[in-house]
C-alpha cells in the first residue's frame, strides 16, 4: 500500500475534515504531515484515525500490519516549519479569511516553490484566501466532504488565477487515493452545494405556499423520487443554524439569483434554537430514540366508494388508462360526458389543480389532480384545488388507495411536489453547466457521489424529458409569476434543438 515516491501532504488543522483528508492520504500511500494550532488537536485527530484503524482491522478490512502502516504514515508536527518537505499542503482551519489569509502566507515562506496550497473551504471565495500570497497560481480550492474516506469526490476549485498545471496535479492526487475529482470554477457553493440548493429551496417554497408539510414533502421525495431523504430530514440533519446561513450567503453571492432565494419561514426558527437534531427539534420533534415523530396525515381514509360513482377523466391525462382501470375495479364508472361527472380526474404538468381546472372549464369543487410524473407505481400524491369539497376529496383518495397504494394528499401546488423540485434541480444543474462551472460529465458524478441523488441531474432532465422539463418550469413560471423558474438558456436550446442536455457545447466538448 506504501508509495514511496507518492507526494508528501501536509494537512493543517486536525478537526473533523483535517482527520479525514489525513486518513486518506495516508492510506492512499502518502506520508502526511499533520499541524493543528491547538495543542494536543494533531493528537486527537491521529488518535481518531487510529481508532478507525482498529475498527477496520476487527471488521477485517485491514490487516493489523496495514493499520499500523497508515497510522506510522502520519507524522505531529510542532510547528508549521514541520511542512517544508510537503509537496501539497491541505489546509481545513477555521472557515475565516483573515485567519485563512494569514496561514497562506506563513506557508508560502515555508514551502518549497513547486508546492501546491489547497483550502478546503465550502463558501469563501479561494481567489480571496489567495489574494496576498506572492504565487497564487498554485492555489487552488480542495473540497472534501464529510466523512472524508467515505465521501468519493472531492472538487478541485480552479480560481481564477489557479495554473492549469495546479489543477492537473490536484486531480491526479485525489484520483491516485481513490476518490473522483471533479472541477469546479471558484463560483458559490461551487458544485455540489450549488447543485444541491434546488432540494432544499423549492421544498421549502412548498411549504411557503402550504401546499404540503414537511413530512409529506419529505415522504414523497423518498418514495415517490427516490431519494434517500428529504429536504426537511436533510435540514434537521445539518442544522439549521448552518444549513440556513449556507443558503442565504449562496442566494447573496449570486446577486440574490431568484433561484437560490431563501425562505422567510428559516430565519423564526433559528431565532428559535430550532435547529434540528442537535436541538433536539426542528422540522420535526425527536422522540427520547432521537428518531422523529412523524405526525399522521389529517385526510382520513375513506372506506367506501359512493356506489357507481361517475368519473371524468381528462383524456389528456398520461395515466388516463390505468386511472381508468383503477376506477373500474373500485365499482366506479368511467364518462365522457362532464354534466354527469360527480368527480374529475386531471393530470396536470405545472400547473396547480385550480389553475388547470380553470383551464379545462370544470367545476373546482369536483376537480383532483394526480401527479403523473412519478406514475401510478410508487406512492401517489393527490392535490385539491382550493376549493374541493370534502365528498370529491375522500372519493378520490379512495379510488387511489384501493389498490393498497400509497398516498399523500396535497394542496394547491403548480407542479405537485415530484414536478417541481425535479424540473429546479434539472433547471440549476442547466444553469451550472451553462455558466461554465464544470463540465457536463463532472457535475452528473459530483451530484450522484456528492449529493446521493439516483441519477445525475442532466440525465435525470432527460429520463423526465427536456420537453416535459421546459413545460413544467414554463408553466410554474406562468402561474406563479415567479422568475425562479425562468429555465436556463441550458434547457431551451437543447430542447429546441432536440438533443440530450448531457450535450456539451460544440466549441467546449
Ligand atoms: N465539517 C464539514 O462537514 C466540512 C465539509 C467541507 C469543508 N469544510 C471546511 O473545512 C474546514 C475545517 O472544518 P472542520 O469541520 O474540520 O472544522 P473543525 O472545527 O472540526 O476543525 C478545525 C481545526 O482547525 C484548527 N485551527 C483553527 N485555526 C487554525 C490555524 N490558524 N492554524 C492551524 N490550525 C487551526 C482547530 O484547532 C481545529 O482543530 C473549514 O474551512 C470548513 O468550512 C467542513
Amino acid at each position: 500500500m506504501s508509495v514511496s515516491n507518492a507526494p508528501i501532504i501536509g494537512v493543517v488543522g486536525a478537526g473533523t475534515m483535517g482527520r479525514g483528508v489525513a486518513q486518506l492520504f495516508a492510506e492512499g500511500g502518502h506520508a502526511v504531515r499533520l499541524f493543528d494550532a491547538v495543542p494536543g488537536a494533531a493528537a486527537r485527530g491521529r488518535q481518531f484515525v487510529a481508532d478507525l484503524m482498529q475498527r477496520a482491522v476487527d471488521k477485517g478490512r485491514h490487516t493489523k500490519d496495514q493499520a499500523s502502516a497508515v497510522l506510522d504514515r502520519i507524522t505531529l508536527c510542532d510547528t508549521l516549519t514541520d511542512l517544508t518537505q510537503c509537496s501539497v499542503v491541505i489546509e481545513a482551519i477555521v472557515e475565516d479569511i483573515a485567519v485563512k489569509q494569514q496561514l497562506f502566507d506563513a506557508l508560502e515562506a515555508v514551502v518549497a516553490a513547486d508546492a501546491i496550497l489547497a483550502s478546503n473551504t465550502s463558501s469563501l471565495v479561494v481567489a480571496q484566501i489567495a489574494a496576498r500570497c506572492k504565487h497564487p497560481q498554485r492555489i487552488a480550492g480542495l473540497h472534501f466532504f464529510n466523512p472524508v474516506p467515505l465521501m468519493k469526490v472531492v472538487e478541485v476549485i480552479a480560481a481564477v488565477r489557479t495554473s492549469e498545471a495546479t489543477v492537473a496535479r490536484l486531480r491526479e492526487l485525489v484520483e491516485g487515493v481513490g476518490h473522483r475529482a471533479v472541477i469546479a470554477a471558484d463560483q458559490p457553493g461551487f458544485l455540489v452545494n450549488h447543485a444541491g440548493r434546488g432540494l432544499y429551496t423549492e421544498g421549502l417554497r412548498i411549504l411557503e405556499e402550504q401546499a404540503a408539510s414537511p413530512a409529506d414533502i419529505d415522504e414523497v421525495m423518498r418514495e415517490a423520487a427516490g431519494f434517500r431523504m428529504g429536504p426537511f430530514e436533510l435540514l434537521d440533519l445539518a442544522g439549521l443554524d448552518v444549513s440556513g446561513k449556507v443558503m442565504a450567503s449562496i442566494y447573496e453571492q449570486f446577486q440574490q439569483e431568484p433561484r437560490f432565494r431563501p425562505s422567510s419561514l428559516v430565519p423564526p426558527r433559528i431565532a428559535a434554537g430550532m435547529y434540528g437534531r442537535k436541538s433536539g427539534e426542528g422540522w420535526y420533534a425527536y422522540g427520547s430514540d432521537g428518531k422523529p415523530i412523524r405526525p399522521v396525515s389529517p385526510v382520513a381514509a375513506a372506506n367506501l366508494l359512493p356506489a357507481g360513482l361517475k368519473i371524468w377523466i381528462d383524456p389528456q391525462a398520461e395515466q388516463r388508462g390505468s386511472l381508468a382501470q383503477l376506477a373500474a375495479s373500485a365499482g366506479a364508472e368511467v364518462i365522457d360526458a362532464r354534466d354527469r361527472a360527480q368527480l374529475f380526474i386531471i393530470q396536470p404538468w405545472g400547473w396547480d389543480a385550480s389553475s388547470a381546472c380553470i383551464g379545462l372549464g370544470l367545476d373546482a369543487r369536483r376537480c383532483v389532480a394526480v401527479d403523473p410524473l412519478p406514475g401510478l407505481k410508487r406512492r401517489r400524491t393527490l392535490m385539491l384545488t382550493a376549493v374541493t369539497d370534502r365528498e370529491a376529496r375522500d372519493a378520490a383518495a379512495m379510488l387511489l388507495r384501493h389498490d393498497g397504494a400509497k398516498l399523500t394528499v396535497i394542496n394547491d401546488s403548480p407542479g405537485f411536489i415530484v414536478q417541481r423540485v425535479l424540473a429546479t434541480i434539472v433547471n440549476i444543474a442547466a444553469d451550472i453547466a451553462q455558466r461554465g462551472i464544470a463540465s457536463v460529465t463532472d457535475i452528473e458524478d459530483a451530484v450522484k457521489l456528492g449529493l446521493g441523488y439516483p441519477h445525475g441531474p442532466l440525465s435525470w432532465g432527460d429520463r423526465i424529458g427536456g420537453t416535459r422539463v421546459l413545460a413544467i418550469l414554463r408553466n410554474m413560471q406562468a402561474a406563479t409569476g415567479d422568475p425562479r423558474y425562468r429555465p436556463s438558456p441550458w434547457l431551451v436550446r437543447r430542447v429546441g434543438l432536440g438533443v440530450s442536455l448531457l450535450t456539451a457545447e460544440a466549441a467546449r466538448a
